[in-house]
Order: C-alpha cells, then structure tokens, then sequence
C-alpha cells in the first residue's frame, strides 16, 4: 500500500510489531518433542492477544494461525499434532496478521537445537541474502534487479531460489500490487519499488529444487527436486535512502 498519512503509517507499524514479536516468540517456544499444531496454538494465542487476527486463518481458511514448514516442506506447512519436533530440523515460521485495517507479513527460517544435519549454512545464505536484498531498495529501484541481486548471491553461496515463489506488496490486504517480488531476473519487468509503499520481501533458497509444488493436502508446498528450502521476510516501507523495517521486532539479525 502507499502511506499517504501519519494514521496509515502507525497502523502498518503496529501490526507489524505484532507479527514480528509472534515471531520471535514462536522460534524461542520451539523445543524438541512439541508438535507444530502445540506451537501454532502458542502463536495463535499471542495475536489473539494483541487483538490481530491470523492472516491465513481468517482470509484463507488455512487449517492453522500461521504457516510451520518442517526439514522437506518448503511452505505453508500445515500445524498437526502429528508433527513432533526433533533436534537439527530445519523449521520455517511465516506470520501474517490483520490489525484495525492493516496486514504484514515476516517469516523465517531456524535449526532447531544442535545443528547435527548441516541446514546451517543454508539458513546463513536466505538470511544474509534478505538484508542485502533489502538494503539495495529504495524507491526507483527496478523490482528485477533486487531478483537478480537474490539469485546472484544464492548462486555465489552454492544454493538455487525457488522460482514461483514471491514477495508482494502488503498493507491493506496480505497480497496487493506489487505481486511478485521474485527471486530472480525477469528481463521484461520494468516495475520499480515506490517511495512510501510497504512490501513483503521474502527469499527461497533451496538447495536442489527451482520449483515449489504443491501437495495433495492442497497447501504444503516441497521443491520439484527435494533438498530444503529456506525463507527468510520482512514487510518495509521503501523511502528515498534504506528502508524502514517495520517487522523488526522479529530480531532476525539479532
Ligand atoms: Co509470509
Ligand atoms: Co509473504
């Protein structure tokens, strides 16, 4: 969305402190031996208890308050009680919530405990590869370079990104214009990031695959060639110099 007024601009920060407090709290409420639906009940509490509703939950009919992918899942991960956390997974987390009118989106992806499967490096490579991404947005900026800027330093890491998978404008709704923030160079777009506009951006760098597919339960997502996938999503509001990060609160480069 554009932030026209002072109003807009507090709503957007307000709901994004929520989702990105969720986070933070979610990832420390993750322990071996919890099932993801124990976990997703613990964030569904907390927005309930900033008054946000879910995103997925109350937009998408989603069978869960946010979305936990685990080890082979890419995304949108659906919380069961079957389910059950094990030391060195590799777990995704994606909060979105509604406040008063306004949406934002962040998400991440963590090892759980001693990292005894090597996700590490991977999860290093989406994360450092956001905040670069992130900081070389301003308003002008071609949407296509920031892609071909995540695909480049995927590449040098050693890693793909997943192709039909994409960051997006956020606001006053969870997906808006513009809607596909992608993590590569599409040479025919020559959409450019606004000033005063708040986005989504999220990275896929995977490790085998270039595709996400869906499975048969009609949301869970796993790459075309298997391997992991891991994201990392902050919603901003693009200014003149570096962007604000509204979802900070998720201390994801802490
Ligand atoms: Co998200
Ligand atoms: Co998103």
């Amino acid at each position: 969305m554009s932030i026209t007024k002072e109003s807009e601009l507090i709503g957007m920060q307000e709901i994004s402190e929520v989702v990105g407090t969720t986070l933070k709290l979610m990832k420390e409420y993750a322990k071996v031996g919890m099932s993801t639906k124990e976990l997703d009940e613990y964030g569904g509490t907390l927005l309930k208890s900033y008054g946000a509703k879910s995103a997925p939950f109350e937009t998408y009919g989603f069978p869960g308050y946010s979305c936990i992918s685990v080890n082979e899942e890419a995304a949108h991960g659906i919380p069961s009680e079957k389910k059950i956390l094990k030391e060195g997974d590799l777990i995704n987390i994606d909060v979105s919530a509604e406040l008063n009118g306004f949406w934002s989106d962040n998400g991440g992806s963590f090892v759980l405990g001693k990292d005894i499967h090597n996700h590490q490096p991977l999860v290093d490579a989406s994360k450092n590869i956001l905040h670069k991404a992130i900081s070389n947005i301003r308003g002008g900026v071609k949407i296509a370079d920031i892609g071909h800027l995540i695909e480049t330093q995927a590449k040098k890491s050693g890693f793909k990104v997943i192709k039909n998978l994409a960051g997006h404008g956020v606001g006053r709704s969870l997906h808006e214009k513009p809607e596909n923030i992608l993590n590569y160079r599409v040479r025919t777009n020559r959409e450019r990031f606004r000033k005063n506009t708040t986005v989504a951006v999220e990275t896929f760098i995977s490790t085998k695959s270039t595709i996400a597919l869906e499975l048969n339960d009609g949301w869970t997502l796993v790459g075309d060639k298997g391997g992991f996938v891991t994201q990392h999503e902050q919603t901003i509001l693009i200014t003149d110099g570096k962007p604000i990060i509204l979802t900070e609160s998720n201390g994801m480069w802490n």
